[in-house]
């Protein structure tokens, strides 16, 4: 296992170029599914959850071929419909694979991630508006059986926003007789990249992007050209460590319309903020206001920048609150930051950051993605000898290169073996 060593203080300056975006190519490439012939996307981010579900589209007997500019997926000889457990365990995006297969082959046996039981978090919105296109699903030792002779549309309204259930069920409607409309769908860029890609498959959807999408069933589909989306959340990652370090950071090959929250949040902050095109020009001012947010879904502050922010706060003047609305627990970097000297008092879903002059080195983990990325941004601004960021098989689950993209910036960082 590795970890990373930072040592804090460095000025970040110059020039990023942010990779794909893993939460779009994730249902991009399960929607591969849904009909034979060559797909090839461009900008498939090199991570490890990518990794996971090639792995276990290619045990379903989906072959890749990777020249190097595009990543090719051929799913003519489908021999299997189940997604094991060992792999589902590791990333619960493998419920993305329901709807397509379902659309495709009328049945699936998929591990429900996390052990969770039908009707129960996190994925009950997923399996219920799959019932009402007709599925019929059991459980049996940790999996759900679903079945159907051919999805039919229907008139779904999701309780809550929920990401991966809207692509799972837009997939799925995309082959279905009749129509089907989505309520309360969300509305991140992902969901759009998705849509964009269905259409070029031959696909009938509107409405991506708005709270309500419309699918019209089509009978031919055709595989489709590709290119994914950056990724906003790694984009937003740089943009915070430039207001952190107070250097100059350009973020290039990013899309500032998808980093609104961000960016209003950062200027209130007295970071300098300046989107052109497809780049971002981030200045710290080297005096850090504190600002509250209260992360939502799409556009409003996402959740997956919540702890990045936090780590910023951190260092600001004076004290900010951070809500968390769409997560319940989803502070685990709290105590971390606390050991580099942060301090943060929890309640219930809110914390209260009362900014510090400084942080402080040290040894620090975290169980979750964006948590650990929050200890790599507080590394670069700590004081003393050095900070190690173990369990980063976490970051490399979402962030390509990371540490390279850092050491170019002008930190001093770099991977060892534990
Ligand atoms: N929820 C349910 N039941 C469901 C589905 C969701 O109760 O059937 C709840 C969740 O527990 C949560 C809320 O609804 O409280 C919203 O969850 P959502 O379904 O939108 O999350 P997700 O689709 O599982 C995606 C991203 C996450 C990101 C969230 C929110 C992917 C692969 N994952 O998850 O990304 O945090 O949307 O924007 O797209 C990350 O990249 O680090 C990450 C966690």
């Amino acid at each position: 296992m590795d970890k990373i060593v930072i040592i804090g203080g460095n000025t970040l300056n110059g020039s990023v170029k942010v990779s794909g975006a893993k939460n779009a190519a994730l249902p991009i490439l399960s929607a591969c599914l849904l009909t034979g012939g060559w797909h090839r996307l461009h900008n498939i981010p090199h991570l490890k959850d990518i990794e996971t579900i090639k792995s276990i589209m290619s045990e379903l007997g989906v072959v890749f071929r990777d020249g190097g500019e595009a990543l090719e997926v051929n799913s003519d000889d489908l021999n299997d419909c189940e997604a094991p457990y060992d792999l589902v365990k590791t990333m619960r995006a493998s419920i993305l694979l329901l709807g397509p297969l379902l659309a495709r082959y009328g049945k699936a046996r998929i591990s429900l991630p996390g052990g969770c039981a039908i009707g129960a978090r996190p994925v009950n919105f997923h399996l219920k508006a799959l019932a009402a296109m007709g599925v019929d699903m059991f459980l049996d030792r940790g999996y759900v059986n679903a079945m159907v002779d051919r999805l039919k549309g229907a008139n779904i309204i999701f309780d809550i926003p929920t990401v991966t259930g809207t692509e799972n069920i837009m997939i799925a409607a995309v082959t279905a007789s009749g129509e089907t409309v989505l309520k309360n769908a969300a509305k991140e860029p992902e969901i759009q990249d998705l849509a964009d890609m269905l259409r070029d498959m031959g696909a009938d959807i509107e409405g991506d992007g708005t709270d309500t999408i419309y699918i019209r069933g089509v009978r031919d589909l055709s595989p489709a050209r590709h290119t994914i989306i950056p990724d906003r959340i790694e984009a937003g990652t740089f943009m915070i460590a430039g207001a952190m370090t107070g250097g100059e950071i350009k973020i290039e090959s990013c899309r500032p319309q998808h980093l609104g929250a961000l960016i209003e949040k950062l200027k209130s902050a007295g970071t300098r903020v300046k989107a052109t095109g497809d780049s971002i020009l981030v200045k710290g001012s080297g005096s850090i206001e504190s600002v509250d947010i209260e992360t939502m879904p799409y556009p409003g502050f996402a959740t997956d920048l919540q702890a990045q922010f936090m780590a910023l706060m951190c260092i600001a003047n004076g004290r900010s609150t951070i809500k968390e609305t769409v997560f319940e627990n989803r502070f685990i970097h709290v105590s971390e930051l606390k050991r580099m000297g942060a301090d943060i008092e929890i309640n219930g879903n809110q914390a209260l950051v009362k900014g510090k002059d400084r942080l402080l080195s040290a040894p620090v983990m975290a169980t979750d993605l964006r948590a650990s990325a929050s200890l790599v941004l507080a590394g670069l601004v700590a004081e003393g000898s050095r900070t190690e960021v173990h369990r980063i098989y976490h970051l490399d689950r979402g962030y390509e290169a990371l540490e390279t993209k850092f050491e170019k910036l002008g930190a001093t960082i770099w991977r060892e073996k534990e």
